[in-house]
């Protein structure tokens, strides 16, 4: 018989196996938990109340917040506030960091980043949006107000993350550093079921998933990785299957079940590619790593090693199965010795 267990009781389960535990991460998924049923509700509305569009005004990345968006930021702030568990947040949608001056708040041990709607331009037309957490402990003195430099540790520091996705239906996927696990939801009775123990990304895969439409202002290293996946998949001698929502979360969630590599480069419009860094990048690259996947810059430097100098940084992203990793890092590394070569020949 399939053992029933839901998302609160397990994260306690999980609790209990360290001694020096207190249940405050415990307490803070449940805000997440709670903050994630409304939207839920909210998105599974979106047709016929008037929570879809944009709301005609810009966030701090220049981009149109969709009324969903803010709805989103709103409730999850709300939720992470009222525990007393958590100092501050840093969000997508906030130019700077939310300071959480409450009582309840004072000595409060951790900080929460967050993307609170991924993917959100795909709200209008029915397709999967998702929700970026990330956990952190601080690091300023508890007894003061929370600091810049609680925000900005790398992803190493991370003590719990994870997403929520919402499509066909809603699942929350998190690590802790011991797995990751995915439960979802069953909305007659509102909870969330473990569904998915110990999720393990294929060593390799054949789905890989980039907006084409950016083709020609990629390098020649991700060019030519393109065109490999596009001529020959040694295991099947088929091409590879190109797959691209434009919600990072269910690009993720796909390849992170059926084995593939998600991918944002750097190019001439987005020298530092598009993806955040602290509230994207950081806690995907955990996931995959936690599952057996690898996440990097494309380069060679580790997602999770990269120090954040700032709050909405981005990096280029490369994340998935860790073979079609392999491949990628190889074929750009390769591309960046051949015009290193011709450099030298000048
Ligand atoms: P957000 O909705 O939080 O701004 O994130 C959108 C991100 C990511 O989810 C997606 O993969 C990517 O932007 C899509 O960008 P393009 O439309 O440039 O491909
Ligand atoms: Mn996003
Ligand atoms: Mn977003």
């Amino acid at each position: 018989m399939k053992e029933l267990i839901t998302l609160g009781e397990f994260v306690i389960q999980q609790q209990h196996k360290h001694s020096d535990a207190t249940g405050d991460l415990s307490q803070i998924f449940g805000a997440i938990r709670l903050a994630s049923k409304l939207v839920h509700r909210e998105i599974n509305k979106a047709g016929i109340a008037d929570i879809t569009g944009a709301i005609g005004q810009e966030n701090i990345q220049g981009e149109q917040q969709q009324k969903l968006d803010v709805y989103a930021n709103e409730k999850f702030k709300a939720a992470l506030a009222a525990r007393g568990l958590v100092c501050g947040i840093a969000s997508e949608e906030e130019e700077s960091y939310v300071s959480f001056d409450q009582d309840i708040n004072h000595g409060s041990k951790y900080v929460v980043l967050i993307d609170p709607i991924d993917g959100s331009s795909n709200i209008d037309v029915n397709v999967a949006v998702g929700t970026i957490f990330s956990i952190y402990r601080r690091k300023s003195p508890h007894d003061g107000p929370v600091q810049l430099e609680d925000f900005l540790q790398p992803g190493t520091a991370q003590v719990a993350a994870g997403y929520v996705i919402f499509g066909t239906s809603t699942m929350l996927v998190y690590t802790t550093g011991e797995g990751v696990n995915g439960f979802t939801f069953d909305p007659s009775i509102g909870v969330f079921y473990l569904s998915h123990a110990n999720m393990q990304i294929p060593k390799t895969g054949r789905i890989y998933s980039v907006n084409e439409g950016n083709y020609v202002h990629f390098h020649d290293g991700v060019k030519r990785y393109i065109k490999h996946c596009q001529e020959f998949d040694p295991a099947t001698n088929r091409p590879y299957t190109s797959r691209y929502i434009g919600s990072l979360v269910a690009d993720f969630h796909r390849n992170l079940l059926k084995g593939g590599i998600y991918f944002y480069p750097s190019y001439a419009n987005h020298p530092m590619g598009k993806l955040r860094l602290l509230y994207e990048c950081n806690p995907m690259a955990w996931l995959a790593e936690q599952a057996g996947g690898r996440a990097s810059d494309g380069s060679g430097t580790r997602i999770l090693d990269i120090k954040p100098m700032e709050l909405h940084q981005r990096t280029p992203f490369y994340v998935g199965s860790s073979s079609m990793m392999d491949d990628v890092e190889g074929f750009i590394a390769k591309e960046k010795a051949r015009l290193q070569q011709m450099a030298e020949l000048v």
